[in-house]
């Protein structure tokens, strides 16, 4: 019971005086009963809870404190312990000669508050308790006490040793404030007090009672007696004047921020530019919609092709040229992002490429790109794109959506500007557009909720009528130009339009036919309003097609093999499933080619698919159909009927001459569109590998063995015959002197050297003579031979011949040797 007394005497006579002995005397009996008071001896680090006298440092209030006794000195933190460098509220007090310290915790003593009120005027509020640390140092006993008056705490320092102690209190690990106290034989204080009341507010502390008002930053700040904190600032959609006025930021960044902030948008053939101009674009070329000279290497391209109607050209997709890095990102329809040739997938989340953040949500997909204080925005969702352009007002800007007065020419890309895709279309009229309806419908733009955003609706009821009393309102289209302006508003002024959708039966914000591949001749769109999605052709694609009345390319007639090319747009277009097509044989079925979209049909000699080969007069036609006649069920159809005829020909008859003057000749044959090829060489030998070569010497009378021999002809349908065979003096096959060796596919009678072998058993045939002259001349021979393709039905193409034979008349003998070299001579 010593100390507390001791204690709290020494904090009666603080002040010093005889008022204060009195108070003595007074208090005594009072401290006796406070025996029951918290009080503790501890050594090196404690926690104390002091949840019953909760103690406000600078605002913060604590229920625990956490104590360091350490050979240099007693720290006292609020947090946890102290730890050099902490950012918490700490109080510093004097060095400690001793292992051990006294923590001690009270209820009110009004004496005390008296004492303490007394040398702090400012503390108005009653007094509701104290903690106090006591400890050896310098030979004295030092104090330090935290005394709570409500929300007011004062910080009270006691050490008789001589000498100066400061105690110094941090706030969030930074020196806030400090109290010195002084023993020495001109100042003989033992005791300080510190108000540690106060404010804090973004790391710095007010005293109670302060205010700061700073006009710069237009941001005010009380601390009231009851240390109540009160601030006030401009709000988050607000900037300081700097005179103490706050206005709307979009107001002070129009005044001290300038900066463009400009949106251009392209739907179908219609576009509006940065100043609201609207222009149409009129062919399929591409052109550059924005470029920006300080920023080089980037361009911005819009690429147009027609979809639904010959005579309207659509945007169709937008390409991202990064000059400098030689990359190209296009976006297309259905969401797809190609980077030069490869696919990207995309997510919500943006992803970089190249510096372009891309990203992709149900609406469509974004590229941005920011560069040399420029942030470049391209939305894109298959119809529409929009450039949101934000960078340094007066900025020099290029490109259709800079000025879409300016020529188109100058814009369309020099690669682009091939003549095809300049060659305007027409189109017959479309009774289903009812411009009327249409006009109402742009004109909801004049209305509310629109009218609420001070953008001038009319370029978008421009594009919006414009487009769709030339273009079927079909895949969402009147939706796009109200989208549109939605969207504008929304990038340049964050006005949301609450309503507009249900208003303008727009409800729908996703993009059209997202993550639906077409190819290149197609586009996607929908079968009927509001309906599934497929691919279109395009519509000077179809109709090349429908012209001819074709779903497909002509036949290609290869070496043994045929194939159709069917569209598979146009087969849609037709009502036509492909997977229910086949050719007569049930088992054969198109191929669908899926990056084409097209179905392939196809037979050769290995599989027939029942085609049927028929001959017709000097024809030998392949013939097969391709059909959705499965063969059964036939009493009734309920789908249209689809004969496409399927067809490849021989021509039957072929005539060849050669002048024997090279020892082989080739020929290629295309009858029609089958292609074969034929060669004619002179042999003298009968198993015929001694071939008459250029520099063969040929004797007359000497036997020469001639094979015909074809290549690339389906040998299990068709063979071939050695119609006839003669020789001329001359290159034309009527020369003037004409001698016959093979007739109506025999050996010619009067010629007992001619022996005709395997005529019209197979693909190939040959026959030998012996070599003659013709009378008096020792000029070249020319050998003309006409052949004929034949089906085969057993053995109906081998001629018949009979054995009769007669004397060659017309061969001289014992004349010059002709040295014979062969030579086609057509
Ligand atoms: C304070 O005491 C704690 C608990 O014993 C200890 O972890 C910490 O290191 C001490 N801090 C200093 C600066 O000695
Ligand atoms: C601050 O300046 C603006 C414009 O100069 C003025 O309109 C406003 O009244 C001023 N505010 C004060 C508090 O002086
Ligand atoms: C961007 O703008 C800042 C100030 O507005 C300017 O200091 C800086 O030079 C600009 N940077 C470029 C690359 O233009
Ligand atoms: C663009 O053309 C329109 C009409 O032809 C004209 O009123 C406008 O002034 C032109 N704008 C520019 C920037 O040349
Ligand atoms: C199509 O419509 C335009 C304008 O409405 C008209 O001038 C033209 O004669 C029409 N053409 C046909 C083939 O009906
Ligand atoms: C066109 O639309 C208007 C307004 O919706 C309607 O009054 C008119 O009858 C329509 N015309 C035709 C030809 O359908
Ligand atoms: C835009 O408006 C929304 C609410 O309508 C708001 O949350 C947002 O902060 C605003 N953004 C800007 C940049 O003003
Ligand atoms: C013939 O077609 C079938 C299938 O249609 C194919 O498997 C085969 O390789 C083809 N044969 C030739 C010789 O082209
Ligand atoms: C016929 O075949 C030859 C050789 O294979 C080829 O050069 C020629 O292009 C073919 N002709 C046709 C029409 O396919
Ligand atoms: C031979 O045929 C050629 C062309 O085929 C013709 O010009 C010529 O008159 C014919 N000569 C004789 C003799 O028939």
């Amino acid at each position: 019971m010593l100390r507390p007394l001791l204690y709290l005497s020494a904090l009666i006579t603080l002040a010093g005086g005889q008022y204060f002995l009195v108070s003595i005397h007074q208090s005594a009996p009072y401290v006796s009963s406070m025996s029951s008071g918290a009080q503790q001896t501890f050594k090196a680090s404690s926690e104390f809870d002091i949840s019953s006298c909760p103690i406000t440092i600078y605002g913060q209030t604590y229920q625990h404190a956490y104590v360091n006794l350490t050979s240099k000195n007693l720290v006292v933190c609020f947090n946890s312990f102290y730890s050099p460098g902490t950012k918490d509220d700490c109080i510093f007090g004097p060095f400690t000669d001793s292992d051990s310290a006294e923590f001690e915790k009270y209820q009110r003593i009004p004496v005390l508050e008296t004492i303490v009120k007394y040398s702090m005027p400012t503390i108005k509020t009653r007094m509701d308790c104290y903690f106090s640390f006591s400890y050896q140092h310098n030979k004295g006993y030092a104090t330090l006490a935290l005394i709570k008056f409500g929300p007011r705490t004062v910080l009270y320092v006691y050490s008789p040793a001589e000498g100066t102690v400061v105690v110094d209190v941090q706030v969030e690990g930074t020196s806030a404030d400090q109290v010195e106290v002084t023993n020495t034989p001109t100042s003989r204080q033992t005791r300080g007090y510190l108000d540690i009341s106060g404010c804090r507010h973004s790391g710095a502390v007010y005293k109670p009672a302060t205010q700061v008002n700073s006009p710069e930053t237009c941001f005010s700040l009380t601390c009231d007696e009851d240390v109540v904190l009160k601030t006030s600032s401009c709000g988050p959609l607000e900037r300081c004047l700097g005179n103490g006025s706050c206005i709307p930021a979009v107001l002070y960044d129009a005044i001290f921020n300038p900066k463009l902030d400009l949106v251009c948008t392209v739907t179908g053939p219609a576009l509006i530019d940065f100043q609201g101009h609207v222009t149409s674009v009129k062919d399929r070329c591409t052109y550059s919609l924005l470029s920006i000279p300080s920023v080089p290497g980037l361009q911005v391209l819009a690429n147009f092709q027609e979809r639904r109607r010959k005579d309207v050209s659509f945007l169709d997709s937008v390409t991202l040229r990064l000059d400098r890095l030689g990359v190209h990102i296009h976006l297309k329809q259905g969401g797809r992002v190609l980077v030069d040739d490869s696919t990207l997938t995309l997510s919500s989340s943006a992803q970089m490429v190249h510096g372009v953040e891309l990203s992709q949500d149900l609406t469509g997909v974004t590229a941005k790109l920011s560069l040399f204080n420029f942030t470049v925005s391209v939305f894109f969702d298959g119809y529409t794109v929009q450039i949101h352009l934000e960078g340094p007002i007066g900025s020099a800007l290029h490109g259709l959506c800079e000025n879409s007065n300016r020529s188109l020419t100058e814009l369309k890309l020099s690669e682009s500007s091939s003549t095809s895709c300049e060659m305007q279309y027409t189109d017959t009229n479309d009774s289903v557009i009812n411009c009327t309806r249409m006009t109402e419908h742009c004109n909801f733009l004049k209305g509310a909720p629109f009218s609420s955003c001070d953008i001038d609706p009319e370029p978008y009821i421009t594009a919006c009528t414009d487009t769709l009393c030339s273009y079927p309102d079909l895949d969402a289209l009147k939706c796009q130009f109200l989208e549109a302006y939605a969207r504008t508003c929304r990038l340049k002024h964050n006005a949301t339009l609450d309503g507009w959708r249900s208003k303008s039966e727009c409800l729908n914000p996703e993009a059209f036919c997202q993550d639906r591949t077409c190819s290149d001749h197609e586009f996607c769109g929908e079968k009927t309003a509001g309906g599934d999605t497929r691919c279109f052709c395009r519509a000077i694609y179809a109709s090349k097609y429908k012209d001819r009345n074709a779903l497909g390319d002509p036949t290609v007639c290869n070496q043994n093999s045929a194939s159709l090319t069917l569209v598979n747009c146009l087969l849609e277009d037709a009502g036509v499933d492909y997977t229910v097509l086949h050719l007569k044989d049930l088992t054969c079925r198109g191929h669908m080619d899926k990056e084409r979209h097209v179905v392939i049909f196809s037979f050769n000699s290995t599989n027939h698919c029942g085609t049927e080969v028929t001959s017709n007069n000097n024809q030998i036609i392949y013939q097969n159909t391709v059909s959705n006649d499965d063969g059964f069920s036939n009493v009734i159809t309920r789908r249209d009927q689809v004969f496409i005829d399927f067809s490849c020909i021989y021509l039957q008859e072929a005539t060849k001459a050669f002048k024997i003057r090279s020892s082989s000749v080739i020929k290629v044959i295309t009858s029609g569109v089958w292609n074969y090829t034929l060669t004619m060489k002179a042999y003298t030998d009968a198993a015929r590998t001694q071939p008459v070569e250029s520099n063969t010497e040929v004797w007359l009378d000497q036997k020469i063995w001639v094979e015909l021999k074809t290549d690339g002809l389906d040998g299990d349908l068709i063979s071939m015959v050695t119609k006839s065979c003669w020789a001329t003096n001359q290159e034309s096959d009527n020369g003037s002197l004409r001698y016959d060796l093979i007739k109506n596919g025999c050996a010619n009678p009067a010629d007992p050297t001619v022996k005709v072998e395997g005529n019209g058993e197979g693909t190939s045939n040959y026959f030998s003579f012996n070599m003659f002259q013709f009378s008096g001349r020792s000029g070249n021979i020319f050998l003309h031979c006409r052949l004929q393709l034949c089906v085969k039905e057993g053995n109906s193409c081998i001629p018949k011949c009979n054995g009769a034979r007669r004397r060659r008349s017309i061969r001289p003998r014992n004349e010059a040797p002709a040295l014979i070299s062969m030579v086609w001579t057509n």
